[in-house]
């Protein structure tokens, strides 16, 4: 089989998505039902952190075992890693030893530097540059909630950061708009936002004009892991773009929260809105577990029959 790394979203085409989105569905229906689905008994998962984390650490454990697989847990600062082995050494270690392996890391060159020395298939669990998989479950709760999400319009309100990243490739393959505001000074980086000359980006000075019409509302913190050091001015760079009560009443009457988590509420987003009736923010995490199993599936066994 053809060796697959998923370091970013645009690695996989549209009909690969829909196939994944498909088998995603499949997959969680079986888990709801208590029905056990285990393809991978004496697979192995090694997973890499570099940066802290809940969710993923929890949905892509949780995910293997219940495909019948075993995980092992890395955290750089236990491992040699910590103490200075070249990645490109670590990764050619750890690939002859396991059948797949996520990471948690800084630069996105440090994973494309893994992958290229990997035997086998390398997952992006979040870069200084993107979150892949935190999109693929975002899209997939959007659709669950409200159908397609081609042609609908995500408001991006906050730091041009990681998830921000991949909500524009996604734009790209899914045909929906992004419509960003970040406050003076954190814009999109130039090269992110190659979807500009499909019409699928666009930027907005006010968060509310942003916000305006938006089918899907959503942000994310205000600093990210590995920023702590600009976290006081930050904030207050940050304090007009919290996404409120208002902000939801100015975009469409159906449209839905969603945020990554973890939240700080009363700097990014209002408790009233994360915790009211349009936020999705835990089927969005919830739904990290299903969709990362159907995407290890398929970089290990491939298409399945759904
Ligand atoms: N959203 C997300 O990736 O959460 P964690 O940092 O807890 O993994
Ligand atoms: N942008 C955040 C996402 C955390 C899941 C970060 O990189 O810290």
């Amino acid at each position: 089989m053809e060796l697959r790394h998923y370091l970013q979203f645009s690695d996989f085409t549209p009909n690969e998505y829909e196939y994944l989105f498909a088998r995603t569905r499949w997959i969680k229906d079986k888990f709801k039902r208590y029905e056990p689905y285990q393809p991978l008994a004496d697979r192995t998962l090694a997973m890499v952190f570099e940066k802290h984390s809940t969710r993923t650490r929890v949905s892509f454990e949780a995910g293997m075992n219940q495909l019948g697989g075993s995980v092992i847990t890395l955290m750089t600062r236990d491992t040699q890693m910590g103490r200075g082995e070249p990645i490109e050494d670590v990764a050619r270690v750890i690939s002859r030893m396991v059948d797949i392996i996520m990471i948690r890391t800084y630069e996105q060159s440090i994973i494309e530097r893994f992958s290229a020395h990997s035997r086998v298939p390398v997952i992006n669990g979040l870069t200084n540059e993107y979150h892949p998989c935190q999109i693929m479950g975002d899209i997939f709760t959007y659709t669950e909630h409200r159908g397609s999400i081609k042609g609908k319009t995500v408001a991006w309100i906050g730091d041009s950061n990681n998830v921000c990243n991949t909500w524009l490739q996604a734009a790209k393959i899914f045909g929906f708009s992004v419509h960003v505001s970040t406050p003076p000074g954190y814009e999109v980086e130039s090269g992110r936002s190659d979807t500009g000359d499909t019409g699928h980006f666009e930027t907005f000075a006010d968060p509310l004009d942003a916000a305006r019409g938006a089918d899907l509302v959503t942000t994310d913190v205000w600093t990210s892991m590995g920023m702590e050091a600009e976290d006081a001015e930050r904030k207050h760079d940050f304090e007009d773009w919290q996404v409120d009560a208002e902000m939801m009443r100015v975009a469409n009457e159906d449209a839905l929260f969603m945020h990554c988590l973890p939240a700080h509420r009363g700097e990014e987003v209002t408790a009233e809105v994360i915790d009211g009736p349009q936020s999705v923010v835990w089927d969005e995490a919830e739904n990290r577990l299903h969709v990362q199993k159907a995407l290890i599936e398929f970089l290990l066994i491939g298409r399945t029959i759904v």
